[in-house]
């Protein structure tokens, strides 16, 4: 059976760090204050680079790890939120400095979901057959929508891009399982309304709370049907590389779960929330630090926006 297996992983973050303490100074907020509630204590600010530059310089460095040819590569999806224009779209952009020339463009839209929505997708493409190899890509520049005067949403995000590299392969991606309501949307919104021409309004608003009982209800509700619907223990599961919004999220996740809390690995610290591009950065941290052995079982997992949410079971 043709699977979809991750051949190469990428990231990138900008190098300019914005620390709580930085932040402390811009807004009536606190070092403790944020540590305590979300676990996060750095995050990077791309201030002289777009979406774009960070998107490529993740796509490149997957492509090198995967080590194939950028020609050969015949689908390239983006999953981002905040492109740099409505059109064209990111994986355009990507494609022209990859020199990526035989590949299909498009990008996906959906939040901190966005990456394992496009990985879902480019999945799937694969699996019929229509190419060999496909990039997926996360890459957000967060900071322009946020509010860096609004205390309750500004500490959260950070910008950043992650990628991996696919190929049709035996071993790989399982089985997955993507949802999304609707109904929900106005708990998590960003950027501006295209059809109120003065609206000045770009910014994130988050109804945090209702954000955080989503998230610990929904995730672990997908991942208990994805390892349910392929006859999997959660003991068999040897990772659960989750979106990186809050480590209270991940360890009540993993609480709900009744699984052991080491195999959530967490990098939030360090970068915030960089919504779509989160699991591809600690994907591609796990794989290049040598955590990931082949053959391990790994959950990624992603929720945000829409309301959107799901799981992907792979295998290394
Ligand atoms: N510094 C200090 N105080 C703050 C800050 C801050 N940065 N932000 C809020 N507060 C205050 C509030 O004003 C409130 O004060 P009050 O009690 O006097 O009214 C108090 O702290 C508690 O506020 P809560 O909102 O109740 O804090 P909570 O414990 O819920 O934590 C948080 C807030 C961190 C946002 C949490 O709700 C959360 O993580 N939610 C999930 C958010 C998330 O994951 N969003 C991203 C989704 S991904 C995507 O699709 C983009």
């Amino acid at each position: 059976m043709i699977r979809t297996r991750i051949i190469g992983t990428g990231s990138y973050v900008p190098p300019d760090i914005l620390t709580n303490d930085n932040l402390s100074e811009m807004v009536d907020t606190s070092d403790e204050w944020i540590r305590t509630r979300t676990g996060i204590c750095n995050r990077h600010i791309a201030k002289d680079m777009d979406n774009a530059d960070m998107a490529y310089n993740a796509a490149r460095n997957a492509v090198e790890d995967a080590r194939i040819e950028a020609s050969k590569i015949g689908l390239i999806i983006v999953a981002t939120s905040t492109p740099d224009y409505a059109f064209p779209n990111q994986a355009s952009l990507v494609q022209a400095k990859l020199k990526a020339v035989n590949a299909m463009c498009f990008d996906v839209s959906a939040a901190c979901s966005g990456f394992i929505t496009a990985l879902d997708i480019a999945a799937s493409m694969l699996k019929a057959g229509s190419y060999k190899y496909a990039l997926v890509i996360g890459s957000e520049k967060m900071s322009e929508i946020v509010n860096w005067k609004d205390r309750s949403v500004c500490v959260l995000f950070g910008d950043g891009a992650g990628a991996g590299a696919l190929v049709g392969h035996e071993r790989g991606i399982i089985d997955s399982n993507i949802y999304n309501d609707g109904t929900g949307a106005s708990v998590l919104t960003g950027g501006r309304r295209f059809s109120d021409s003065c609206s000045t309004d770009i910014f994130i608003h988050m109804d945090g709370q209702e954000v955080f009982k989503f998230a610990v209800k929904s995730v672990p509700t997908a991942i208990e049907t994805l390892l349910h619907n392929n006859n999997m223990d959660i003991n068999e599961v040897d990772k659960f590389i989750l979106h990186q919004a809050n480590v209270r999220i991940i360890e009540s996740v993993a609480k709900r779960l009744k699984a052991d809390k080491d195999k959530f690995p967490v990098n939030l610290n360090e970068y915030g929330n960089t919504s779509s591009a989160s699991i591809p950065i600690l994907l591609d941290e796990l794989n290049r630090n040598g955590s990931l052995k082949q053959g391990e079982k790994l959950v990624l997992a992603g929720f945000g926006a829409g309301l959107s949410w799901g799981s992907i079971l792979l295998v290394w």
